[in-house]
């Protein structure tokens, strides 16, 4: 019942302002009833939670960030969302790395030295290695790494950047093949950003939503998951005692480019996804922001910075002219590690347990998922303010003392991590890993090709490292095998070019 009201109110919203007919409305909607006004359900059962878990990157606390296994684990940890941020390259084909500077998180430098240029982007002189001088097959040749220090550096340079194409599939894996045979009805989506659109638009005279349109028109389920008119509640509202998931949200910081695909759909008949504008900490504190966002009429949700939402007054303000237009907000970002953490709170679970139980955020861009879904599954039956903050305060000393205690460690404590594997148990994986390490690469090696018997030993290794929990063996396999696949398909397309 809420769900079909929460549904009906979105519809009429987006109808009334826009004129578009229900179809167009968005498949659903993503707000969903905020914690302060629903009983959460305090067992965990097969109920979830009102609260969307975005992982940012993927799973990029664990692994680098934007790449297949990275958007693969946040989906084994729980993720409502893998966020992927697209960029085109010289060749028109989307691929997913954070910026359009090819060097922040890559070996691009070592291999492609003369591509160094610079350019001029929002009026500043900017060097770098653009993803728009190179091809597909070229930005296929480089490898990712870690962006943030005092994380794994363990699978550096062993994953590539994913197209657009990989994560469709992967998803569409994840949510018709995988999590099906698990008896699960919950599935997943992606949360896909536009990257420097109007760079694209007016210097190299491409539009991202063409080639995006044009991508997913290339893929055969984009159609089925994302865009099918007929049967899109079948996918897109997926229910689980009214929490819903649509499949596709696109978010971006650009109004233009929103009101660009949403019109490009229409004129095509398909059903419209979720849009979310992004807002940074300046943006959400200009005076006409809300007046923009009323007029603009067809958006599901805010992605705010999380600075617009922490402070007293405005942030409060700002939740409530969110909630005024039926908008939900995700702010951007919770990470784990005590420097990205606001400065009243002791550790990234309080500030996100008191982003959504006492703020009213309804998810939130995460690199750390299980941190995420502890926080949603947790609900906030249980949140008392006061106590908690007298809580944070008391634990605040002993996190700084922690942190301190961290930083001056922080080498041999990676090492580690990372490295150290003194148990049985995990005695009995590197087993495991090697002797599958070995089978795959004999397989591989009978079709004649090779692959790096370090990758496969680090992978089985790795996966088990990362996060303990959740990660069962079967997943494990099913991962590397993938990945091997994946290396493999690349491997062929080169040779038969
Ligand atoms: C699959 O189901 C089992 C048992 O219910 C559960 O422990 C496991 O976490 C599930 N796996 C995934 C990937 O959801
Ligand atoms: C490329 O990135 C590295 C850090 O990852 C940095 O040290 C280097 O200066 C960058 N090179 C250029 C030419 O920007
Ligand atoms: C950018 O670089 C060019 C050439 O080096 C220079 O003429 C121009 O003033 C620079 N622009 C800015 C905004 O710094
Ligand atoms: C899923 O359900 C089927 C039929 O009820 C059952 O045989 C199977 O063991 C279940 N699988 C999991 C992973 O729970
Ligand atoms: C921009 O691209 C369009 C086709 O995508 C083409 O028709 C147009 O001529 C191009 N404009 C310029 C200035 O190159
Ligand atoms: C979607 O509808 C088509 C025909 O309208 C049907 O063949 C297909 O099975 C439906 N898909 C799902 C997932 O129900
Ligand atoms: C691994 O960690 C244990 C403590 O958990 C330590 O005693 C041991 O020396 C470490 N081994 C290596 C090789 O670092």
């Amino acid at each position: 019942m809420r769900g079909k009201f929460f549904t009906i109110v979105f519809i009429v919203l987006t109808t009334k302002v826009d004129g578009l007919p229900n179809l167009y409305a968005g498949q659903c909607p993503l707000l969903v009833p905020s914690s302060m006004t629903t009983k959460i359900p305090s067992q965990l059962g097969k109920k979830r939670p009102h609260f969307i878990t975005i992982a940012h990157r993927g799973a990029s606390d664990s692994l680098p960030e934007h790449t297949l296994p990275a958007y693969r684990l946040a989906l084994e940890l729980g993720a409502d969302y893998i966020e992927a941020d697209l960029v085109a390259t010289k060749d028109n084909k989307l691929v997913s790395i954070h910026g359009i500077d090819l060097n922040t998180t890559t070996n691009v430098a070592l291999l492609y030295p003369e591509r160094h240029r610079t350019i001029t982007l929002d009026g500043k002189n900017t060097s770098g290695y653009f993803v728009f001088d190179f091809t597909l097959e070229e930005v296929q040749t480089l490898r990712v790494k870690q962006r943030i220090g005092g994380r794994s550096t363990f699978f550096d340079f062993t994953f590539s950047i994913p197209t657009i194409q990989d994560i469709v599939n992967l998803l569409h894996d994840w949510n018709h093949n995988i999590i099906v045979k698990n008896n699960s009805t919950k599935r997943s989506g992606i949360y896909a950003e536009f990257k420097n659109p109007q760079y694209y638009l007016q210097q190299l005279n491409i539009s991202l939503v063409d080639i995006f349109l044009q991508e997913m028109d290339r893929n055969e389920y984009a159609d089925k998951m994302f865009f099918n008119t007929k049967n899109q509640t079948k996918f897109g509202c997926e229910r689980m005692n009214e929490y819903q998931v649509p499949p596709l949200v696109i978010q971006c910081f650009d109004i233009e480019t929103l009101r660009e695909m949403r019109s490009k759909l229409h004129s095509k008949g398909m059903a419209q996804p979720s849009y979310v504008l992004l807002a940074n900490a300046k943006q959400c504190h200009l005076p006409d922001f809300w007046s923009r966002v009323d007029k603009l009429g067809f958006l599901s949700g805010i992605g705010p910075d999380k600075k617009c939402v922490i402070s007293e007054t405005a942030g409060k303000e700002f939740i409530n002219q969110a909630q005024k237009l039926n908008l939900a907000v995700h702010p951007y970002t919770s990470r784990e590690e005590i420097e990205f953490v606001t400065s009243q709170f002791a550790s990234a679970e309080d500030e996100l347990r008191w982003l959504y139980c006492s703020r009213g955020i309804t998810g939130m861009f995460v690199e750390s998922l299980d941190l995420g879904v502890k926080i949603g599954t947790r609900g906030c039956e249980d949140f008392q303010e006061m106590q908690e903050q007298k809580d944070s305060t008391e634990m605040k000393k002993e996190g700084n003392d922690k942190h301190k205690h961290a930083t001056l460690s922080q080498e041999s404590c990676s090492q580690h991590n990372n490295k150290n594997v003194t148990t049985m148990k995990s005695a009995t994986w590197i087993m495991i890993g090697t002797c599958l390490g070995l089978w795959m690469s004999r397989w591989f090696s009978k079709i004649g090709q090779s692959i790096d018997m370090g990758i496969l030993k680090k992978l089985s290794i790795g996966k088990m490292n990362s996060r303990k929990s959740l990660i069962t063996f079967k997943e494990n396999m099913v991962t590397l095998i993938k990945v091997g696949s994946i290396h493999l398909k690349m491997k062929v397309k080169a040779k038969t070019r």
